[in-house]
């Protein structure tokens, strides 16, 4: 039987030889200043070396304001450049494509240092996050500064791509600012930004948009979807499948490259194996050529080549199995092959 884990695929320009993905996994190694230092390109190393055909490097702040930890890296400034560049040769070395993932935390800071001096963390509405440990309670944002959260995910894309990234990921999961937005339990905006989930999902489209204009048609822009508040086997309650759906199928018509699937306020902590399966399995209904990533508790060969072979997604991606044996990819292929 033709084996699928070890097929290519192309997305654009970019060719995949295999349909394993690096998952992005923030490493904490980045300065205060959000520039990288030897330890995250060592740390990047072993993933570009592992064999998986696409790494989505770990999430880069677009805006200080957007950190969840001092010690995460930003995509913010010119300065950064050179800096990324040294990164993103680690890959490029490697011959392992890469795209890097844009993220904004919004009210998610997970970093009491943060909290320090006159910084206020902002979201849609004054909720407190109901995942975050930390006492933060965001104010509002204004129209204005929606706008320019959306023209710093665009920036960033223009750094990524100058710094030799061929594509870029929007982080729209786990609860963070887009995901604030998309989940009604942390929107209760009533302006065009809340309410129904097409207004819900209006930062992530303008952001989408944004960022697909910022950059050459040819150039990938993945999304990474959170598509329920709940997990798979818990009551739905917030953000729903149903409703992520109508946003993966407008993101699909918006001819987004990629979508990657997680949780959004529930995290991305599930058990068994393979926990996001059913929320691929729905997006890939209505994701039409969009390839589809399916993360979270894919830790064996079996597993992963029954996805693909059932259709519920294109690509697995893997977390921290591979940060753990980033010989995972090798062994899988010499089981397989
Ligand atoms: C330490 C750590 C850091 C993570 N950082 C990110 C991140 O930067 N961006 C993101 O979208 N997901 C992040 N994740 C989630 C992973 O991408 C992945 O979805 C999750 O680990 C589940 O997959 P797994 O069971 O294969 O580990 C992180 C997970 C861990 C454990």
């Amino acid at each position: 039987m033709k084996n699928l884990l070890f097929e290519p695929l192309e997305i654009g320009p970019v060719r995949l030889e295999n349909r394993v993905v690096a998952a992005p996994v923030a490493t904490g190694t980045s300065t205060r200043e959000g520039l990288p230092t030897a330890d995250t390109l060592a740390a990047h190393a072993l993933i570009a070396e592992s064999g998986v055909g696409l790494s989505v490097v770990e999430h880069h702040a677009v805006h200080k304001d957007g950190r969840t930890r001092l010690r995460q890296p930003l995509l913010d400034r010119e300065e950064v450049i050179p800096y990324q560049r040294k990164l993103y040769e680690v890959y490029a070395t490697a011959n392992c494509p890469a795209f890097i993932q844009l993220n904004h935390a919004g009210s998610l800071i997970n970093d009491e240092e943060m909290l320090n001096g006159n910084f206020i963390p902002y979201g849609p509405s004054p909720i407190r996050h109901p995942y975050c440990h930390l006492y933060v309670m965001p104010r509002a944002m204004a129209i204005k500064e929606i706008e320019a959260v959306t023209a710093q995910f665009a920036e960033a894309a223009k750094l990524a791509l100058r710094a030799g990234y061929p594509g870029v990921e929007i982080h729209g999961c786990h609860g963070f600012l887009i995901g604030q937005f998309l989940s009604p339990l942390t929107n209760h905006r009533s302006d065009r930004y809340g309410g129904e989930i097409k207004n819900r999902a209006r930062l992530l489209f303008e952001i989408y948009e944004a960022v697909r204009d910022s950059i050459p048609g040819e150039n990938p822009v993945a999304v990474r979807l959170g598509v329920a508040d709940t997990m798979p086997q818990k009551p739905p309650a917030g953000l729903t499948v149903e409703e992520s759906k109508w946003v993966a199928r407008e993101l699909a018509a918006k001819k987004v490259s990629l979508l990657d699937l997680s949780g959004n306020l529930c995290g991305y902590e599930g058990t068994g194996n393979a926990y996001f399966a059913p929320y691929a399995e729905a997006i890939k209904e209505v994701a039409g050529s969009v390839p589809v990533i399916c993360t979270g508790g894919i830790n064996d060969a079996e597993t992963a080549e029954n996805l693909l072979r059932e259709g519920i997604c294109d690509l697995v991606g893997l977390g921290r199995i591979l940060r753990r044996d980033p010989e995972t990819v090798n062994k899988w292929s010499k089981e397989r092959r």
